[in-house]
């Protein structure tokens, strides 16, 4: 078990849950069916089960489908747990639990390749931090076949290309550039892919129902880093320095000791430039 990549989702959900637009959000809410049947597209720890919970929205069935197995694994027994101690009724099976009023949510998270997935039915499919990790049109391939008729995608918390660290240093804009170019050329990979997706859905044959920022904001209070998220920022640079190894940017080594001092220090500031998207395919 990869358990740095569970503990950086984990703290990620602060992080989500204070980024997340509400207006699009409510729009989500206004047009759920009851008990919908939901689908998740690259479920990591699973943190979607208890948020919609949390709304008030109790699936049928929620089914969640993440390519790494030890996150799946991580996901089913955390998640269970998770909801257990927060007083849901939860009940264990082969596949995953059942949770809620007469347990009524049957929840399940499967291994395998979201992008791949078969022809479905579902009323909402959730894919959240994960469209700027595929190629867009293979991407809403599969939220056509996995949505059904009058059905939902919602992709909260997509990245758009921003990326700042504060107090200021000269070699932010390079260090910035560089990180986004160096995502850019892995296959598949969009830095930009917010953008990109509003210019993707406005001549798809589907709707766009809403759009808002979801940026993420971290920053130092008078006693630290709220719950996990000092993890989560040094996550964050350590992507950055993989991400730079073997570039030669000017200014990298004092960049990168600058920016993990003020994290040490309890001074660093990030934000994330990102959208949440309601779209009917
Ligand atoms: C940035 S994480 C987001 C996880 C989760 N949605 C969240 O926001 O906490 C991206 C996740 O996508 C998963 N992933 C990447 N490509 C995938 C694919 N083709 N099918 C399923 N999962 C995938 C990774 O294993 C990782 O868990």
């Amino acid at each position: 078990m990869d358990h740095a990549q569970a503990r950086y989702l984990e703290a990620k959900r602060t992080v989500d849950e204070r980024a997340l637009d509400r207006l699009v959000r409510d729009e989500l809410l206004d047009r759920l069916p009851p008990s919908p049947s939901v689908v998740e597209f690259a479920a990591g720890t699973g943190v979607t089960v208890p948020r919609l919970l949390e709304w008030g929205v109790e699936p049928s069935s929620y089914v969640g489908i993440e390519q790494d197995a030890d996150l799946v694994d991580y996901a089913c027994e955390t998640r269970a747990l998770d909801l257990d101690e927060r007083g849901y009724p939860v009940t264990g099976t082969d596949e995953g639990f059942s949770v809620g009023a007469d347990e009524a949510v049957d929840v399940r998270f499967v291994a395998g390749d979201a992008t791949a997935v078969a022809d479905g039915d579902a009323d909402l499919v959730v894919a959240q931090a994960f469209a700027d990790l595929v190629d867009h049109g293979t991407l809403l391939d599969a939220l056509d076949r996995a949505v059904g008729d009058d059905g939902l995608a919602y992709l909260p918390i997509t990245f758009d290309g921003g990326t700042l660290f504060q107090p200021d240093h000269p070699a932010d804009d390079r260090i910035e550039r560089a990180y986004h170019d160096s995502i850019a050329e892995r296959p598949g990979r969009d830095p930009r892919t917010g953008r990109h997706l509003l210019d993707r859905f406005r001549t798809a044959t589907g709707e766009l129902l809403a759009v808002g920022g979801s940026d993420w904001i971290v920053r130092p209070r008078d006693d630290g880093y709220p719950a996990d998220e000092r993890y989560f920022l040094s996550c964050l640079l350590d992507f950055v320095a993989d991400a730079l190894d073997g570039r030669s940017v000017d200014g990298t080594g004092d960049w990168l000791s600058s920016r993990r001092q003020q994290l040490a220090d309890g001074k660093l500031t990030y934000v994330a430039h990102q959208y949440d998207l309601l779209y009917a395919p």
